[in-house]
């Protein structure tokens, strides 16, 4: 076992599928590794009446599913139990603060809780508020703590996230609210800040003198799957960049922190957060595109377009794909774009961050020049095939000096004895051990929002700025290249458009 405190970690929405996809797989890996305290317990919070037995059961369909494992996951699921209550009705919170009590005292713990709010948003201040009312929401100085998990999305728009900002405050204290962005967690992610501030090569590079331009994409193959519902209100404008592609920049553009602890690599975040340059509402066509992928047939298979997904309004203009182009307005970044896009139903699921660094600036061989590749890449590999490329012009052999883009590449997978975690295991874990450093601070998520208003405004006052189609398996309406003012420069495609026969090949 390991130095962690005991505790309980409470989900709401236990019968949900984030519980069962993320959360519960999570722990359960983490318990597999020993990473969990010797005392510690699983409750899940529904309205469904269920037993405790009842959620092993449910719970046990979740886990895998061969005999091997059959003893871990039991004695996995003795950790757990399940109440049921009306998240929406204060009193029956008792219900919960006497089940807590009740193992506590089983096994002589501290009141020490975390709780996961695995729940649709409405329910946020509920929750909040019905452990405050049942005496479950406060630290004891030297005794016990609580946590908080806070799930996306964080609130609809700028004011939403504000007011509910200010609601969970009158519940918890800052340093007790964990407000989750799960890309954050991802390996790959942290390993931005090593790579710049534990190297001394990559530092004095990266700046407005050495970088051209910084392009972020995170696209997905699948469409929106049964979240119709959820989806058709929020778009990929909330969805994936008000939260997680803000993030990404957040860790690429940020000033050396002077430690790697929360509070300073979280002040870092603001600051970046603070310094993006605010796109106007007149702006917004010039600046954002949006799409939404239509139907297309792929090998064989007819992919519906998002209006016929279901939960969708037929004549819906939400968007299922983002493309932007913004500025930073500090000393490192003046004058650098940074392009960013997102979409669904795109050839393939990749997350990708790349560094164009500048031209050399006198070009002495003859060919050096044609090719946008004399831009230098560093492309960090999010997702999959996690690590690094660096795109770099060498000399093609024989005579003459042509010059022809040559790659170095490190990828993790080659890397013997190197598990890349969940971001779930991993911002689990630190949430246990009381490290907010990968979660998002108020002020943060705040200032994320003040950045998208404005698109969100426009596109809703000017309903005649397009929503340009696009047929699912293709990167995006053509209209995003024109974000790109410089003709010789084009997003990176990870891979080519999806034919009908369905191949791609890597470019
Ligand atoms: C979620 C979004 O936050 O992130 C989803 O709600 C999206 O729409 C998902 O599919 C992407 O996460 P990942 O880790 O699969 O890239």
């Amino acid at each position: 076992m390991n130095h962690l405190e005991p505790h309980i970690i409470v989900i709401f929405g236990a019968s949900g599928d984030l519980t069962k996809r993320k959360l519960i797989p999570a722990l359960y890996d983490l318990y597999l590794q020993n990473l969990l305290p010797e005392k510690f317990f699983i409750v899940g919070v529904g309205r469904t009446e269920l037993s405790d037995v009842g959620f092993r059961e449910k719970m046990a369909g979740w886990l895998p599913n061969d005999s091997a494992s059959a003893d871990k996951i039991e004695s996995f699921l003795q950790t757990t139990s399940y109440v049921s209550i009306d998240t929406g009705n204060a009193d029956d919170y008792h219900i919960l603060k006497d089940k807590l009590n009740e193992l506590r005292a089983v096994a002589d713990m501290p009141e020490n809780y975390i709780y996961y709010l695995a729940t649709p948003p409405v329910l946020y201040e509920k929750i909040a508020q019905g452990l405050t009312l049942a005496g479950i929401n406060k630290d004891v100085e030297d005794e016990s703590w609580k946590r908080i998990i806070i799930e996306k999305p964080f609130g609809v728009d700028y004011q939403s996230a504000k007011d509910l900002n200010k609601k969970l405050m009158c519940y918890f204290k800052e340093a007790q609210i964990y407000r989750i962005d799960h890309y954050l967690g991802k390996e790959t992610v942290q390993n931005i800040l090593v790579m710049r501030f534990a190297n001394g090569i990559f530092e004095p590079l990266w700046n407005r003198n050495y970088v051209h331009h910084v392009e972020i994409t995170s696209s997905e193959d699948l469409g929106i799957g049964g979240r119709g519902g959820y989806y058709d209100k929020a778009g990929a404008l909330r969805d994936m960049v008000q939260n997680h592609l803000l993030q990404l920049v957040g860790i690429v553009a940020m000033e050396p922190p002077i430690h790697a602890e929360s509070k300073a690599i979280r002040n870092e975040m603001l600051k970046v957060m603070q310094s993006l340059r605010p796109i106007k509402e007149e702006e917004v066509p010039q600046f954002v595109i949006r799409g939404q992928y239509t139907g297309a047939t792929l090998k064989g298979e007819h992919l519906p377009g998002y209006r016929e997904e279901e939960g969708v309004t037929p004549e819906s203009r939400t968007e299922t794909y983002v493309a932007m182009k913004f500025f930073i307005d500090n000393w490192r970044w003046n004058g650098v774009p940074f392009y960013i896009r997102t979409g669904k139903r795109l050839p393939t699921k990749v997350t990708e961050i790349v560094i164009h660094f500048k031209k050399s600036p006198h070009h002495i061989f003859a060919y050096q020049h044609q090719s946008i590749n004399t831009h230098n890449q560093l492309v960090i590999r999010v997702q999959p095939d996690e690590g690094l490329l660096f795109k770099f012009g060498m000399k093609v052999p024989g005579t003459g000096f042509n010059v022809q883009t040559a790659n170095m590449d490190f990828h993790y997978s080659e890397v013997q004895d190197m598990k890349i975690t969940s971001a779930y295991e991993r911002l689990l874990l630190d949430c246990m051990q009381g490290d907010s450093t990968l979660y998002i601070r108020g002020d943060a998520v705040e200032e994320a929002w003040a950045f998208v208003q404005p698109i969100l405004d426009a596109w809703k006052n000017h309903p005649d700025i397009p929503v340009y189609g696009y047929p699912a398996g293709t990167w995006g309406p053509a209209n995003a290249d024109s974000l790109i003012e410089e003709p010789e420069i084009t997003w990176r495609y990870p891979c080519k458009n999806l034919s009908n026969d369905g191949e791609y090949c890597e470019l």
